[in-house]
């Protein structure tokens, strides 16, 4: 079994690199950041604000989220129904940030994501993989690029998908979930101390997709001929 915490800012192409890995190492790769987003959505469809912590609180047992491996892709169900897409619209990212901040949200979804690692090699990506979830892990990496990176890949992600949304909105949005994420006082989305910074600035996926293959293979060696 391997555990590889991924962490950092959105856009830091996380979830595209660690897709790639697993996919090229045969493990599990888990979206923690899905989950929260699932809570958000949850959320925002009754009506509340990610703000009333006391209201997010109470909706939490009415919550059920189970996460399946389907075809070698995580699924999320949210009450037995598959949210899909509805999860990324942009508004659901600052209520995800937003109920990530609450302690009794981060318990909820905390032992899901512990015992998905428990039973299967992962990589796993999020804010708090390295520092709360895995401390135990065989890597801790936490992934950076500029800040104009992470906009731009972010910005081309969401026209691909057809959303509205101009250049500086997804900047401006981007900053402040950032400093929301970073700055809050539970699991502050910050490396651990064993972490390895990465800043994949200027690559191109490709690129960042063979360097860090080669930089895992050259850390974990003989355990990953064991998986
Ligand atoms: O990775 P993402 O952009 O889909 O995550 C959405 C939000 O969820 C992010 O702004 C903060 C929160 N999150 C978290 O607090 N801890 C995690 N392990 C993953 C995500």
């Amino acid at each position: 079994m391997i555990q590889i915490a991924i962490d950092g800012p959105g856009g830091a192409g996380k979830t595209t690199l660690s897709k790639g890995i697993a996919k090229k190492l045969g493990i599990v790769y888990v979206d923690t950041g899905a989950m929260y987003r699932t809570v958000g959505l949850y959320v925002r469809d009754h009506g509340y604000s990610y703000e009333d912590t006391s209201a997010v609180v109470s909706l939490l047992p009415e919550i059920h989220i189970e996460v399946r491996f389907e075809d070698g892709v995580q699924n999320i169900y949210l009450n037995g129904v598959n949210p899909g897409e509805r999860i990324r619209e942009p508004e659901i990212s600052m209520y995800a940030s937003g109920v990530s901040k609450i302690p009794e949200v981060r318990a909820f979804l905390l032992e899901t994501q512990k015992d998905i690692a428990r039973k299967n090699s992962v990589i796993m990506d999020g804010r708090d993989i390295g520092t709360v979830i895995l401390p135990d892990a065989d890597l801790k990496l936490f992934m950076t690029a500029s800040p104009e990176t992470r906009a731009k890949r972010r910005y081309l992600e969401l026209i691909e998908k057809g959303q509205n949304v101009t250049f500086e909105q997804v900047m401006e949005e981007m900053v402040a979930r950032d400093a929301q994420d970073a700055g809050r006082e539970i699991a502050p989305a910050i490396p651990a101390d064993d972490a390895i910074m990465y800043d994949n600035s200027g690559l191109t996926f490709e690129e960042s997709l063979d360097a860090l293959y080669a930089f895992i293979q050259e850390k974990l060696g003989d355990k990953l001929n064991n998986l």
